[in-house]
């Protein structure tokens, strides 16, 4: 089996060759930007790692493996400009080096530019990873919808933030594992397990995910701190700050909510210390540790041999210990 930094170079070659240098530059220019800028490639990596497990050969996976990483690359595009994000992998986001309709043109190209590199998996899997990549893409656009709908809300339960971040982030990582099972012509069961672990592991992801734009250091994490807490997202440290808070705590929340004009850093420094006084950073981890779990149940009863479970397990270790 290959190596995770093996398959990572191998992505990066991959990601490298692809051609994005035709007029009009304006439309291009922002895509090789993106892609350059590298990122963990955790995706594309989940499915090659995932064909190879039942597959000596990757070469199956190559092509779908690119077309989720351009497609992910895509949600980041107009992720940024919702989010109205300045710093994406320690850089300025594109519609902040361009402008918002660049950030929307471009990464509409890119989610077509995704679409072709999915159509060209090889045929005798095609439909269905083609049929999986359209679910997974409109169930995106559903979490998507979701994450900004909550901005406004203040009564969002723990169970629907939970469904909220299955579709905007777990989903894609369990497609990712299940292409590639896929293309590497596993049992059906494996690839339904693989899913699911992708999952647990996804839902574990994007806990860290809102913990790190509260605690972690913008140098690694590569994006603003703070920004979630800017935008009232209703992360897991948000809702259960809204449900364990004093009510002068609560007071003070609400009036922060209906501020317009303020110090972004006197905001993010208030809930920080909100989140501080009610434990929440240990609460979340002991969320993420728990669907961590949850996951490695699913590996458990994959029909792979030990030393392969080893390195999926290495990668979601790998994956946990992360700070960007
Ligand atoms: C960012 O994904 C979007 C989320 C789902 C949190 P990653 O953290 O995988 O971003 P890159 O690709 O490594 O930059
Ligand atoms: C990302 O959620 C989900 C998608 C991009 C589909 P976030 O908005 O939390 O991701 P970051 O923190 O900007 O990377
Ligand atoms: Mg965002
Ligand atoms: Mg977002
Ligand atoms: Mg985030």
């Amino acid at each position: 089996m290959l190596s995770f930094s093996n398959i990572l170079q191998r992505i990066e070659t991959e990601i490298s060759l692809l051609q994005f240098n035709y007029p009009p530059k304006s439309l291009y220019d922002p895509i090789e930007y993106i892609l350059s800028l590298g990122g963990k490639r955790i995706r594309p990596a989940l499915t090659l790692m995932a064909c190879n497990i039942y597959n000596n050969s990757i070469e199956n996976a190559i092509k779908p493996a690119l077309g989720l990483e351009v497609f992910h690359n895509f949600t980041l595009l107009h992720d940024d400009l919702m989010d109205e994000a300045d710093k994406r992998r320690n850089k300025p986001t594109v519609h902040k080096v361009w402008n918002a309709n660049t950030a929307i043109l471009s990464g509409d190209a890119m989610l077509i530019a995704a679409y072709r590199l999915i159509g060209e998996t090889e045929s005798t899997h095609l439909k269905e990873i083609l049929d999986l990549f359209t679910v997974t893409a409109l169930e995106i656009c559903g979490g998507q919808q979701y994450d900004m709908e909550f901005e406004s809300r203040m009564d969002v339960t723990e169970n629907e933030y939970i469904e909220m971040i299955r579709l905007k982030t777990a989903v894609l990582l369990a497609c990712c594992l299940k292409t590639g099972a896929i293309s590497g012509g596993a049992p059906e069961n494996d690839a339904e397990l693989l899913y699911q672990f992708g999952i647990h592991i996804g839902l574990a992801f994007q806990l860290q995910d809102d913990l790190l734009d509260v605690y972690g250091d913008t140098a690694t994490f590569g994006k603003n701190i703070g920004g979630d807490i800017l935008c009232n997202k209703k992360t897991f440290l948000l809702i259960n700050a809204l449900n364990n808070a004093s009510e002068k705590q609560k007071e003070t929340m609400k009036n922060w909510f209906a501020k317009t004009t303020f110090e972004p850093e006197e905001k993010i420094a208030t809930f920080t210390s909100i989140y501080n006084d009610l434990n929440l950073k240990a609460l979340t981890e002991a969320k993420v540790q728990y669907y961590y779990n949850e996951a490695m149940k699913c590996l458990e009863q994959l029909s792979i041999s030990t030393d392969k479970l080893c390195v999926l397990k290495d990668v979601c270790d790998h994956l946990m210990n992360r700070q960007s």
